[in-house]
């Protein structure tokens, strides 16, 4: 009974978090072409393209053709990302309790604190992105920026590796590592986009 409903949780909590990167199947209004092209152009650049449309190809109506505001909202789509999977790793510890391996609830809670580190490092990355307002100026805030992200991505890597150590093929790790590797690679995305942010204001 406890390991039928804590499967059905699992599937549960799944589908809502797969419902942030749905992608609205409406036809798309003409002036709205450059705009997604652009995102798919950006987003080709990155290391999980595929991922990167489907996660910010909603907003394209947003971004326009801004690339101050593609990656404020790679940041902040990634953030929700990491919330909501933080959220989840809470909800599983609590289901799961007293029917964890040591090592596995150990790992669980390890990544639990890794990726409340990577919500205070996307926190602080988005708060001093919002700050830019226009475009320009990254110059003085890309450093500070570059640095949280990366140390984002490094806890969310650390956290993964976490559960790659506990051997077992079961449903937990297997759920668990999905939704970690979806995150980093939201991060890694927005790093990308970070890093040429920095790149083409070091010329101008
Ligand atoms: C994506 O990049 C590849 C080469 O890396 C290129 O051939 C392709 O045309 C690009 N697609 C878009 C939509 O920019
Ligand atoms: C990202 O979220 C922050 C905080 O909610 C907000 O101030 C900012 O405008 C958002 N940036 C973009 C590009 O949506
Ligand atoms: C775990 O591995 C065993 C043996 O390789 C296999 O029989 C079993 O179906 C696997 N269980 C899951 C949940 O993948």
């Amino acid at each position: 009974m406890k390991a039928f409903s804590s499967t059905n949780h699992i599937l549960f909590i799944s589908i809502f978090i797969s419902s942030i990167f749905s992608i609205s199947s409406s036809e798309q209004k003409p002036y709205q072409d450059a705009n997604i092209q652009f995102i798919r152009t950006s987003c080709n650049s990155t290391t999980y393209p595929r991922l990167c449309f489907a996660s910010l190809s909603k907003h394209a109506a947003f971004i326009q053709t801004d690339r101050v505001l593609l990656t404020g909202t790679a940041l902040n789509v990634t953030l929700k990302a990491v919330k909501a999977t933080s959220a989840m790793m809470s909800a599983l510890s609590k289901s799961y309790g007293g029917s964890m391996k040591p090592r596995e609830a150990a790992a669980m809670k390890d990544c639990v604190e890794e990726l409340r580190d990577s919500v205070d490092e996307l926190r602080k990355s988005i708060g001093e992105m919002s700050q830019l307002g226009g475009s320009s100026n990254f110059e003085l805030t890309k450093n500070d920026v570059q640095t949280w992200v990366s140390a984002a991505l490094t806890d969310e890597s650390t956290c993964t590796d976490g559960f790659e150590e506990v051997h077992n093929n079961g449903t937990l790790k297997n759920t668990v590592r999905s939704r970690i590797l979806q995150v980093a690679h939201l991060t890694s995305n927005a790093l990308a986009f970070i890093n040429q942010l920095a790149a083409s204001s070091s010329h101008a």
